[in-house]
């Protein structure tokens, strides 16, 4: 049996599969709303066969997008553009649906990749003010960010509390919080970007203050049965920085506050980062995670292929893994991955005749006939 394939329960909701498709930013929503990109993006992903789809870093508030394009749940408006997108979803896929929510922090007001990526000053057109922990640019020479008074930081709390609730109105089964890649909650963490005097800065049960308030903030409001997990960088990957030790501390004292599952990534804080990038270099920070704290891992990064999907799963590094370039250069990824390790794929009836003769059982349920 292929552990790739076996259900896995994150508080009350049971994943079909342990495949999960990343949050991918699109760039391609309109003051926060979903567009037709969305439509037709999610809807081809949602009948991947995966065990959860997460919907891209969204936005909690306006200045906490990355980009102009960033998808949005702070308004009536992008919760109805979002609505209509899921709506569609639900009616042809049973995949389970999370939304990543973010704050982007002094890395937002950034261009879309296609457009380079760089800051776009606070006093440009698309632009605007950032806010921080502290008041240090992301990069040397680009516009500092303001740093967060304590009303600026009870707005943000507030901010994602009110994105967790039209969360839960729109039916979406979890909920993702974004606290890695260098964006807000990151800054916090990291003591690269983080130098405040305060109880939200120094050490690190400090650094965490503000990271774990959000955490308990939404968890409260959101339905209980529902699970509410985070996305972490593990590591700096800088001399000094933000460390698996502290990520395991942070995850331990998110268990304790009903976490769901610890989704592991690393890096994005600093542009002196230096990756050593190689097929799954992240798996062993899961890995860590996974054995010191008891949490169920989801592991990412580089990788793409099933076999080594299946041994990270069955040499117990991580409970499920998530996919990103590699579910959009194949979305019917889950399907090859399938036929692959001898299991059954969930894949839409209307497309139940395209399962290859050497594949006698791959869909699960398919059947057809004619007269
Ligand atoms: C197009 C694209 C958009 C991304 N957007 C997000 C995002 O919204 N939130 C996030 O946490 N990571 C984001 N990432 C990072 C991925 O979720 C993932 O962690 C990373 O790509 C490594 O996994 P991979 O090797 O399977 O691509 C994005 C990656 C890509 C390629």
């Amino acid at each position: 049996m292929s552990a790739l394939f076996q259900p896995l329960r994150l508080g009350g909701l049971e994943l079909p599969n342990r495949i999960t498709i990343a949050p991918m930013c699109q760039y391609s929503a309109t003051e926060g709303c979903a567009t037709d990109w969305h439509m037709i993006h999610l809807g081809g992903l949602a009948l991947s066969g995966a065990g959860l789809l997460i919907l891209e870093a969204t936005a909690v508030s306006p200045e906490g997008r990355i980009s102009p394009g960033d998808l949005g749940l702070y308004s009536d408006a992008n919760e109805a553009a979002l609505a209509r997108v899921l709506a569609a979803i639900r009616a042809h896929s049973p995949i389970p649906l999370a939304v990543q929510l973010s704050h982007a922090g002094r890395k937002a007001s950034s261009r879309a990749p296609w457009e380079g990526g760089t800051q776009i000053p606070p006093d440009a057109p698309a632009g605007w003010p950032t806010l921080a922990p502290s008041a240090m640019p992301h990069a040397e020479g680009e516009a500092p960010p303001e740093a967060l008074d304590p009303e600026g930081l009870a707005k943000i709390r507030d901010d994602f509390v009110a994105a967790a609730r039209r969360a839960a109105r729109l039916g979406l089964d979890g909920i993702e919080i974004h606290a890695a890649h260098g964006y807000l909650l990151h800054q916090f963490l990291s003591p690269l970007a983080n130098r405040r005097q305060d109880a939200y800065g120094g050490a690190p049960e400090n650094r965490m203050r503000f990271p774990l308030e959000v955490f308990e903030a939404v968890r409260a409001v959101f339905p209980a049965e529902r699970p509410v997990w985070v996305r972490v960088s593990a590591t700096d990957w800088v001399e000094g920085g933000w460390d698996i030790e502290e990520t395991v501390a942070f995850a331990r004292a998110l268990g304790e506050r009903g976490c769901a599952a610890i989704h592991v990534s690393t890096g994005g804080v600093s542009p002196r980062q230096s990756i050593p990038l190689s097929p799954g270099y992240q798996v062993p920070f899961a890995a860590r995670v996974k054995a010191e704290t008891g949490l169920p891992t989801i592991a990412v990064g580089l990788i793409t292929e099933p076999e080594q999907a299946e041994a990270i799963l069955a040499d117990g590094k991580a409970d499920a893994v998530s996919l990103a370039r590699a579910v959009l250069y194949d979305p019917r990824w889950p399907w090859h991955a399938a036929a692959k390790l001898g299991a059954q794929a969930t894949a839409p009836k209307q497309y139940w005749r395209s399962q290859p003769r050497e594949y006698k059982d791959l869909f699960s349920g398919a059947a057809h006939g004619q007269r």
